[in-house]
This record gives C-alpha cells, structure tokens and sequence, in this order.
C-alpha cells in the first residue's frame, strides 16, 4: 500500500500529464482566427427558375458548406416553340428563326428575383456559402459565345445574384472567372470557376474558350500556392465528348469541340504539377462521371451535375423514359467511369441531381468521395478516391500495378464507326425501314385497289 505522500507525487503526475495533453491538443486545433475546414461541398447546374425545386431540400440536408453554381442558373432567354410548319420554323432544313433569342435586363432580373426567393434556396444560402460561375441561359442567350451583346449586363446581374460586393474587381474585368482557398494547415480547398461563355469564339471555329487574359490567370491559379485539393469548375463538361457519338444527329457543347484548347488545358495542369485537380461540370441534363488517364501525370476526373430541375428523363413522358436510357447505351463513351454501384448500369443519371463532394481529412490516409445524388439525396452515381491518387509522387505506386490504369485514354472519334455512330445508324435505319414499309404499303394498297376496281370493271 503507497503512503499518503506517493500517492500525492501520483496525483500531481497525472494532474501535470493532463495538461501537458491539453497544451498539445491546443496546439493542434487551428486557432478561431484560422479558417474553418471545408468538407463538404454541393454543386450544381441548370435550375429553372418558374419549375417547382424539390432538390433544395436534399442538398440542404447534406448540409454542405459550400455551394457551386454551375450555370444555366436561371433561364434567362426565351424560346420558340418546335415549328416545321408556319411563319416561324425552329426545325427541318427550311427553318428560318433560331429557337432561343435573348430577353430584356428587367426580364432577366425577374428570374434572378424568383430564383433567389425559392425558399429551399433561401434555406441554403442561409447556412453555405454560396459561389457561382455562369452557362449560356443565364449568360442570356443558348450556345452564346464572346459576340453576345448583353454580356455586361449579364455579368453584372449574375454577380447581384451571388451578392458578390459592390467594390469587387470581379465587378470590374471582362468575364465572371474567379477563384476561391478554402480550410487551413495542409487541408485546403481551391475552387478555380472559369468563365466558358464571356471570351468564348464561335462553335466549330476550334478557337479559344477562355480567352488570352482567363488563360493567363488560370496559369497564375495554377503555379501559385499548392491546395490538398483544386476543383476546377467548367459549366460545360471538359472530359467527354459525347458529341462525338450523338453525331450528326445532334451535338451537345463541351471541351472536346474545342480540342486545341483541351489540349492547352490539359498540358497546362500536367505541366504546373500541381496535385489534387479535378473538374466538375454541369450543362447536359444528366450526371456523368468521366476520367482521363493519359492527360496527366494521375488521373483527371470530370463529375458532371445537371441540372437541378432539367434532366433529360423529364423532357419525355415517364413510360418512354426507357427509352432515353437505351438511347444512352447507343452512344459509346470511353471516357465514362463505370461501376457496380451505379443506379443504372449505363452509370449515367437522367432525373434531377445535385453533385456532393465529402473529404474524409482524418482518415488515414485520406479520402474524398464524389456522388450524383437525386432528389432524395440518395447517391446514383459516384466515386470514391485516395487523396493519393490524386499525386503525382504516388501514381507509380498505386496506378502502375493495376489493370485498370490507362483504361480511359482512347478518344471517342477514335472508335471504329460502326461502333461510334450506332444511334445515328439506328436511327437512320429506323426512318429507311419506315420509308420502305411505307413503300410497300402504298405499293400494296393500290395495286389492290387496282385489281379491285378492275374486278369492279369486268363485274
Ligand atoms: C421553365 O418552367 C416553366 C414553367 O413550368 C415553363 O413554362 C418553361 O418552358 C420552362 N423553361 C425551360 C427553359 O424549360
Ligand atoms: C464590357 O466590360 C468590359 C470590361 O469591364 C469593357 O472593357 C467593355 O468595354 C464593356 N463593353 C461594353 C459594350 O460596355
Ligand atoms: C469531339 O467530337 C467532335 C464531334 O465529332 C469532333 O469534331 C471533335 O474533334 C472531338 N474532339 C476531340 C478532342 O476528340
């Protein structure tokens, strides 16, 4: 049994090693002035403005703390209606009246108004910081490039919508890019949001997106102080190129239209070296999620959002959305990530969605996983990644020995074409099959007639 004293001397051991714990802990939890860490992360696209909105509550629930508009964050011009027939026609060789044409200021700030007073979005607003970067509808007019008039006008009422501050230089120059650093100590977020519309030449001229003056900042973004992670958002997607096998049918814009400035794009980030790049898109109506294994020293990955009302599914009546879906296994990808888990086995998602990204920072070693969730907040699509795999110092270790590695580096118009034009052959095939039963039709019913009123005759 110690006497009274040992035990005192026992006591004050444990008293002192109490504290030295505390210290320590102290230490180690950033001081209040430090920024907080960011862990969680929703973005967004294309949200009509007058179309109810049940997908806030979901994303409130994730309770992010950051929120990323992605573009078509209102729909700011107006449209025609599908016409083959009539004074205006929006379809058929013989159309004469382009299908989308720009509305007035005032128009557009009555959608920003009702967009903003959607309450599931006021709920939002009210606990994550909300960011934003624009697409063609709300920069006012569809597939509207650098020759768009009103751009000015859009710019400034996109940044009154963000409630970015009057003396903000974001205010001042030529585009809405921009860039933010989130967390502190070894657990910080970049968010790089370029502007794909402002300096933006037209479709099919292979020109530039960004625009001389946004290549040179994102260049600075880049080279400058290194971020555990770097999220690159583009309103339109940047790794694939479905355009390439929905050819000539119809043709979606993205990156890959553009394949000199992909290029630039994808050399720029290989040769700043910086760790931890990704991209998040939105624009098409569907979530997507894609990777390109040879642009790059590891893994490029593009998680595509859209939208938050608009999806492709929507636009059809809900028994043929089966249909859309098969449509979706006719165009081929090679970039698409594919996995078990996904919802639907082509891993595409065509109902309203939000993106949700979670860094596990604790974890060892450390985990970021990205989802598609649907309107209930329940994932449809997603990817689970080491910050590891994100490094280049690690892709040796981790990429080389698996199979799978290089698996999406093939570009899609590089597919044999019987394979990379299956729905335009389908389709083709459908309409020369209809064309040849309707022949034979024809053919049948008035050599029948003829023989009928030729037995008429003779009767
Ligand atoms: C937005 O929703 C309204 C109301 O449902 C609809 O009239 C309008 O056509 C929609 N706009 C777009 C671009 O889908
Ligand atoms: C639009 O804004 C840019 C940058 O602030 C300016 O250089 C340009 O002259 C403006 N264009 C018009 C038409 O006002
Ligand atoms: C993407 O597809 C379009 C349409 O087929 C094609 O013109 C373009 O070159 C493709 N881009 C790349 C980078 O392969």
């Amino acid at each position: 049994m110690a006497t009274p004293v040992v035990e005192l001397r026992i006591l004050f051991f444990f008293f002192f090693l109490n504290v030295l714990s505390r210290v320590s802990e102290g230490s180690q939890t950033p001081s209040p002035s430090s920024p907080p860490v960011v862990s969680r992360i929703a973005f967004g696209s294309c949200s009509n403005q007058s179309s109810p909105q049940p997908i806030w509550d979901a994303i409130v629930d994730f309770d992010p703390q950051v929120f990323i508009w992605l573009g078509d964050n209102i729909y700011g011009d107006k449209r025609r209606p599908w016409r083959v027939f009539g004074k205006e026609r929006t379809l058929g060789p013989w159309k004469n009246a382009p299908r989308f044409y720009p509305s007035d200021e005032h128009h557009m700030e009555d959608n920003y108004a009702a967009a903003k007073a959607n309450p599931g979005y006021s709920r939002l607003r009210n606990k994550a910081k909300v960011i934003g970067t624009w697409d063609d509808h709300d920069y006012g007019l569809n597939d509207a490039g650098k020759e768009f008039n009103g751009k000015n006008t859009s710019q400034r009422l996109l940044l009154d919508f963000l409630d970015e501050p009057e003396d903000s230089p974001r205010r001042k120059q030529a585009g809405v890019y921009t860039s933010y650093i989130f967390g502190s100590n070894q657990k910080q977020i970049k968010v790089i949001l370029l502007d794909t519309r402002y300096h933006r030449d037209p479709l099919s001229s292979d020109g530039t997106i960004l625009g001389e003056t946004q290549w040179e900042w994102l260049q600075n973004e880049l080279y400058g102080p290194e971020s555990q992670i770097t999220i690159i958002a583009s309103s339109i997607q940047v790794i694939s190129n479905l355009s390439a096998t929905t050819g000539p049918l119809f043709y979606m814009e993205s990156w890959g239209r553009f394949p000199k400035e992909r290029d630039r794009l994808y050399k720029l980030i290989a040769d700043s070296k910086r760790d931890g790049v990704l991209f998040i898109s939105g624009d098409v109506h569907f979530g997507e999620i894609t990777r390109n294994d040879c642009a790059n020293k590891y893994a490029l990955y593009d998680i595509t959002s859209s939208g938050l009302t608009q999806a492709v599914e929507k636009a059809v009546p809900p028994l043929l959305a089966f249909l859309v879906r098969f449509a979706v296994r006719l165009t081929p990808t090679t970039m698409r990530v594919y996995s078990p888990k996904c919802r639907y086995s082509t891993c595409t998602y065509g109902r309203q969605n939000f993106g949700a990204i979670e860094i596990d920072w604790d974890a060892v070693p450390q985990r970021v996983k990205i989802e598609v969730r649907d309107v209930h907040g329940d994932p449809a699509i997603g990817v689970n990644l080491l910050l590891s795999e994100l490094q280049q110092r690690n892709v040796n270790k981790i990429y080389r020995r698996e199979e799978a590695y290089r698996q999406h580096c093939t570009l899609e118009i590089d597919l044999p074409w019987v394979h990379r034009y299956c729905l335009a052959l389908l389709f083709g095939g459908a309409i020369a099959a209809t064309v040849v039963a309707l022949g034979i039709l024809i053919k049948t019913i008035t050599s029948f007639s003829k023989r009928f009123i030729r037995k008429y005759k003779v009767d």
